[in-house]
């Protein structure tokens, strides 16, 4: 049986209708063409597939498409601002080389955003955990922490810009 789902998806008010058990991260790159997001493992391991439900980061591949039914989602496609200025964890991947294949990247973007937004200047330590779900076969992690520092420096300096644009 078919349900009628709708989501808003980086700010867009979406609709599909989908079977029960469709996942997520399927209803997202198939139904909806947002290929950026990307499924490794298919078991909540890798964490390639790693969104933003209302906010919070979760593997779209652990949860039905139907289970987000009315909810708010962005994916990698929706990180950066609508005028195509990238966000800070994505330029500072760019900038430090936190990718290689890239096919880690957005599920790590995501988790990032998230974690940023909770913890404006961490430690290495706090990075090391919070980016402890997502997998990386490539870069061997440490430009990824390099670049989780980076994102919180242009972070802050965006913030102060935006401060000071307003005063
Ligand atoms: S594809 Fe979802 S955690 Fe690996
Ligand atoms: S850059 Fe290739 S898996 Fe992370």
């Amino acid at each position: 049986m078919n349900h009628p789902i709708t989501l808003t998806v980086n700010g867009v008010v979406r609709e599909a209708t989908v079977p029960a058990r469709r996942l997520l991260s399927d209803c997202l790159r198939h139904d909806l063409g947002l290929t950026g997001t990307h499924v490794g493992c298919e078991h909540g391991v890798c964490g390639a597939c790693t969104v933003l439900l209302d906010g919070e980061p979760v593997r779209s591949c652990l949860m039905f498409a139907a289970t987000a039914d009315g909810h708010e989602i962005t994916t990698v496609e929706g990180l950066a601002a609508a005028d195509g200025t990238l966000s800070p964890a994505q330029r500072a991947f760019a900038e430090c080389h936190g990718l290689q294949c890239g096919f880690c990247t957005p599920g790590f973007l995501c988790t990032v955003t998230a974690f940023l937004r909770e913890n404006a200047a961490p430690t290495d330590e706090e990075v090391v955990e919070a980016i402890s779900g997502n997998l990386c076969r490539c870069t061997g992690y440490q430009n990824i922490i390099k670049a989780v520092h980076r994102a919180a420096e242009l972070q802050a300096e965006t913030r102060a810009d935006k401060e000071e644009g307003a005063r």
